[in-house]
């Protein structure tokens, strides 16, 4: 650790609740991070009213100004490097990200996905969860490699399933079970507790054989 906060950009497409939960921590102090810039690739995107309420400073990139993803990631890259950083956060962030781009930011780029992956990579992870009739769904933090939603995981949070659940519902109870998880995470990263090496993850000096489990309604049970 360096002595300064970590120096998070974070990227969205849409409402932007994850961002709010992490400017949250940061400013309660419990996040050991300060959100230096917030760029979306959609221009209406609520989340850039909440970074700029915040005082962060943001961008859009907007994917629609470009022929192919090469030329997105070139400006999108760009607008990173004109805002050091020490860590990419994907809060909502809707576009795949090239292969290029992972293995640039190999082990400094965070994806937070709405199911307990491997299960349900993709859109649509809460219809799908209540038509496959799993008695558990959740989300999971994992490392953004090449294979989209698939790269290593460090932690899940698990929310059951209730009688009569809609996808909605369903939606809601994750929303605020990611809430919780995603600022968890980011303050190991922040702390110097977790690290990518090779296609491992690295948590207070241990090998993670397996994701650290988080139940929705209490502590760390694993
Ligand atoms: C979250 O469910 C996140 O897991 C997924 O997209 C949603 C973003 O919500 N990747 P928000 O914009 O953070 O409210």
């Amino acid at each position: 650790m360096t002595g300064r906060p970590t120096r998070l950009a974070v990227l969205i497409s849409g409402r932007g609740s994850n961002l709010d939960a992490i400017l949250r921590a940061c400013a309660a102090g419990t996040l050991p991070a300060q959100v230096v810039q917030v760029i979306s690739n959609r221009p209406h995107a609520g989340g850039l009213e909440l970074a700029a309420a915040a005082g962060v400073p943001t961008a859009v990139i907007d994917h629609r100004r470009f022929p192919d993803r090469s030329g997105f990631e070139q400006a999108l890259q760009a607008q990173l490097d004109a805002v050091p950083c020490d860590l990419v956060v994907l809060a909502g962030f809707m576009r795949v990200l090239t292969a290029d781009f992972a293995a640039r930011h190999r082990g400094r780029l965070l994806n937070i996905h709405p199911s307990l992956l491997p299960d349900f990579p993709g859109l649509h992870t809460h219809e799908r969860a209540l038509a496959a009739g799993v008695a558990e769904h959740g989300a999971s933090v994992h490392f953004v490699t090449a294979a989209v939603d698939g790269g290593p995981l460090i932690a899940q949070i698990r929310v059951p399933v209730q009688a009569g659940d809609t996808p909605d519902t369903l939606a809601a109870r994750v929303l605020a079970a990611e809430h919780r998880l995603y600022p968890t995470v980011l303050g190991w990263y922040a702390q110097g507790r977790l690290a990518l090496v090779g296609e491992r993850v690295l948590l207070d000096g241990l090998w993670l054989a397996a994701p650290v489990q988080f139940a929705a309604a209490g502590e760390r049970d694993d």
